[in-house]
Formats: structure tokens, sequence, C-alpha cells
């Protein structure tokens, strides 16, 4: 068995890996297990590159693995150290950034490539494509990242004729691809490559803060095609089929995203929606009620049913602690908890869960938007802990509304809505939440762990 046949073995026992590792992270109980294949997939993965890179090299094989093992070096630590400094809340950025990296790579690849080999069509067109689509990811993946963080601001760049922009940019792309096949020279790469540079600028400078979740996973579903064109170019099946896995995974994520915001797959990759503030709950005003920690404490000692949702307040608070101490609490003294959470609570798919199950709360109390939104009105209490759009009523009663249409948790049908945030602030939208001017709500203001903690500390004191 030749060197090459064993790279090519390898290379299936990772794919299979990768595979088994994506069914194993579609579920909480299994999600442990899934890393563990998906990073031994890894393993076997780089050995196979790096010992087929020393097998073909030119150069002698221990300069080429002084090389390698540089890379490898710089790469590891600078990759350690973000993922153990990280916030959970900044992991859309990382990850917005990371595709970015993926994007970087497939364009300096198809330079690279173009340059160093020949130039049939077939290749031509990969090089072309390879570039094209990593050119787009790079810059669409940077905005993510500025506008996730911050540094950007959110609103929707709505430049007028932006569809034809984007068709046009397309078109000219077309065309420059028919000039590189007839004369392939540097030239009409190019200039493609400025093109789809600002086509990625633009396609996500026009997305607005509400929409960004699907952004990412869009990204995420650009950055595999970007990977699988790299693989294409390199003659390499393995990260074919894993950008193929990665491209399509993402592609469904951004499809249940949307279905889960009701946003239209197309309407939200064109753009121009989640900023507006124009619409008539802009002005919602009235006036609200305050409650306090101790008859938050009562109210939820009386209670018999009680459902917490969670949003990304409490991730910014770290209160999933106290919130399990919480939960533990009322459980004991019979008290059944459980936990609402929207599909897009929180800053990226299933940091709520991420977050629950780093406090050891039970898999079996954390139910789905679908699984619990008829129970509300069987509910005596509801906690909304640094939770906003996705508790917002407007979503459902005003058709101006930016997130109107997006199903919502609805947790105003209880009989008590205690709200958690630190002041009257809008959340992630932008959007007021006429939820906080009704009847059986009540807000309570504070950081929501140390309010928790209160909560837990006035429950000692009475008992
Ligand atoms: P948001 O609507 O963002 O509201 C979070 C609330 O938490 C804020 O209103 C804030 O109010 C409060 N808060 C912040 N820090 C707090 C603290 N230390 N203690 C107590 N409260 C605090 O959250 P959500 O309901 O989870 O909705 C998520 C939003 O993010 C949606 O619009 C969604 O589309 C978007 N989004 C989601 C994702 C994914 S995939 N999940 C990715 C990107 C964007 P105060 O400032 O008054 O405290």
């Amino acid at each position: 068995m030749t060197l090459v046949s064993v790279a090519q073995v390898s290379y299936l026992v990772a794919a299979i890996l990768f595979i088994l590792s994506l069914a194993g992270l579609s579920k909480q109980t299994t999600a442990r297990r899934g890393n563990l294949l998906g990073m031994a997939g890894m393993a076997i993965a780089i050995l196979a590159t790096v010992a087929l890179a020393l097998n073909t090299s030119e150069r002698p094989w221990g300069v080429t693995l002084m090389l390698i093992l540089c890379v490898l070096l710089i790469g590891a630590a600078v990759g350690m150290h973000r993922a153990r400094t990280v916030e959970m809340t900044q992991m859309p950025e990382l990850i917005a950034l990371l595709h970015s990296f993926v994007g970087l790579a497939a364009v300096l690849i198809g330079y690279n490539s173009y340059l160093t080999e020949g130039h049939d069509a077939m290749h031509l067109v990969e090089v072309f494509l390879g570039v094209l689509i990593g050119a787009v990811t790079f810059t669409g993946s940077i905005v993510a990242y500025l506008k996730l963080s911050a540094r950007m601001p959110s609103k929707p760049l709505t430049l007028p004729g932006r569809h034809a922009l984007n068709a046009g940019a397309l078109v000219a792309s077309a065309g420059l691809l028919v000039w590189f096949l007839a004369a392939p020279s540097l030239w009409p790469l190019l200039l493609m490559t400025v093109i789809a540079l600002a086509l990625g600028y633009h396609l996500v400078a026009a997305i607005g803060g509400g929409d960004m979740p699907v952004v990412v996973s869009m990204l995420n579903s650009y950055s595999g095609w970007a990977a699988a064109a790299a693989g294409f170019m390199l003659g390499n099946d393995l990260l074919i089929v894993t950008g193929a896995l990665v491209g399509s995974s993402g592609a469904i994520l951004s499809y249940i995203m949307c279905k889960a915001m009701n946003r239209k797959f197309l309407a939200v990759i064109l753009g121009g929606f989640g900023g507006e503030t124009s619409s008539s709950s802009a002005g919602v005003d009235g006036t609200h009620q305050e409650i306090n920690a101790a008859a938050t404490a009562e109210a939820l000692q009386r209670a018999r049913s009680v459902v917490i949702a969670p949003g990304y307040g409490m991730a910014v608070a770290k209160a999933q602690y106290p919130v399990a101490d919480l939960v533990s609490r009322l459980r004991d003294q019979g008290v059944q908890v459980r936990f609402a959470v929207h599909p897009v609570a929180g800053r990226l798919p299933g940091h709520m869960n991420v977050l629950l199950a780093e406090a050891k709360v039970p898999y079996d109390v954390v139910l789905e938007l679908d699984e619990i939104n008829d129970d509300f009105a069987e509910t005596d209490v509801v906690l909304v802990i640094g939770a906003n759009d996705t508790v917002n009523p407007a979503a459902l009663d005003d058709p101006g509304s930016p997130i109107a249409g997006m199903p919502v948790l609805e947790v105003w049908n209880a009989a008590q809505v205690v709200v958690f945030k630190r002041s009257m602030a809008t959340g992630y939208a932008g959007v007021q939440n006429p939820l906080f001017f009704k009847e059986n709500t009540s807000m309570l203001f504070g950081d929501a762990k140390e309010q928790v903690e209160a909560i837990l500390a006035a429950m000692t004191a009475r008992v």
C-alpha cells in the first residue's frame, strides 16, 4: 500500500467521523461525543495531509516539516488562546472572524494555483469560482464581525438600487469569467476579486441587526463552499467533502433560522431588514410596574408552575449559575419549573442551551418554543431573564414592526410575568417591547445575576 492510498483511506475515515460528529452535535445528550469524533477526524486529516505534503515536497523533508510545524504552532497557540479567553457572548464574532480566514485562504489558494499550475479550462473555472466565493466570504465575514462586536452600526446600509448593484456585480463577474477563459491573465481575476470583495461588503452591510444570526450561518455556508472550491483547486478530496458538509449544513441552519424568525431566506440574503425602528411599536409608551426580589421570591414560592425565558442578558450577567440554584430550590419545594428557549435567544444558535448545560440544568426541563408556547396560559409565574425581542408581542400584533411575523414566546398569557433587565432599553433589534407595559408584567431592574441571588437570599430568609 502506498502512502497516497493510506492517505486516501485516512481521508475517508476522517470524512465519516465528520458526518458522525455532525449527527452527534444535533442533540444535547450526544454533543460531547460529537465534538470528540470531530476532533479525532481532524487529527487524522491533519496527520494524513502532513504525510502527503512531506512525500510530495521538492525540498528536503526536514525543511517542509519545520515549516508546517511552525505554522501549526502559531495557529494552535493563537486558536487556543482565543478559545480560552473568548466570552460565550463573543462567540458569534469569533466564528465570523474565523469564516473570514477561510475566505482569505480560498483567495490565496486560488491565486497560487493560477500562478503555479496549468491553464486548462476546468482549472481556470475552479480558480475563478474559488476566488469569487472566497472574496465574498472574506469581506462579508469581516463586516459581520464588525457589526456583531458593535464596531460598526447594526443598522442596514440601504443604498438606492442595491439589488441592481448586486446583480450588476454578478453579471460583471460572469463577463470577467468569459474573458478569463478566452485569454487567461491576471487582469480579469484581479478585477473580479475587487468586485467580489465589494459585493461581500455590500451584501452583509445591507442586513440589519435582527437578521444577523442568519447572516452568520449563511457565511458559515459560504465558507464551506469556499473550502470545497479550494479542495478542487488542490485536488484534495477531503477538503471537497468537508467543504460540502459545512456548506450544506450552514445552508440548512440558515433556512431553519429563517423559519424561526419568519423571514424569507432570499429576502434576508438580499438584505435591508432588521434595523428599521420606524414602526408604530417604536413609539410604545405607557407606565410600567416594578417589583423587588423579595416580592418575586414570594410569588415563586406560591406558584405551582414556573417558566423561565432566558435571553442574551442572562448570558451577559452570567446568571445561569444562580438560576440553576433557583431551579433546583424550587423543584425541591415541588414547584414545576421549565425553561422556554427561543431558537434565536442570545447571540448564536444553541446559546441558551450551552449556558444552561454549563450550569448543570437537567436537559429534560429545557423546552423549545413549539413545545412550550401553548403552556403559558397554565403558568403561574414567568421569569423573563435578560430576554427582550424573543418575548415581544409586537411581533404578532404590529405588522409594521421590524420583527413582525417572528414567532415569539407568548409569556404574557401567564398569570404573572417578571422581567429582569437593567433599564427600559430596547433589545438587539432596537424595538420597544409592549410586554413591559402589560398589567400582569412587573419589571425587576438590576443585573440579572445579582437579582437572582437576591431572590435566593430572600427565599432562605423566608424559610
Ligand atoms: P435581546 O433582545 O438582545 O435583549 C437582551 C436584554 O438583556 C436587553 O434588553 C438588556 O436590557 C438585557 N440585559 C443586558 N445585560 C443585562 C444584565 N447584565 N442583566 C439583566 N439584563 C440584561 O435578547 P433576546 O431576547 O435573547 O433576543 C435575541 C436577539 O438577538 C434577537 O433579536 C435575535 O434575532 C438577535 N440575535 C440572535 C442571534 C442568535 S442565533 N441567537 C445572533 C445574533 C443576533 P437592559 O440593557 O435594559 O439591561
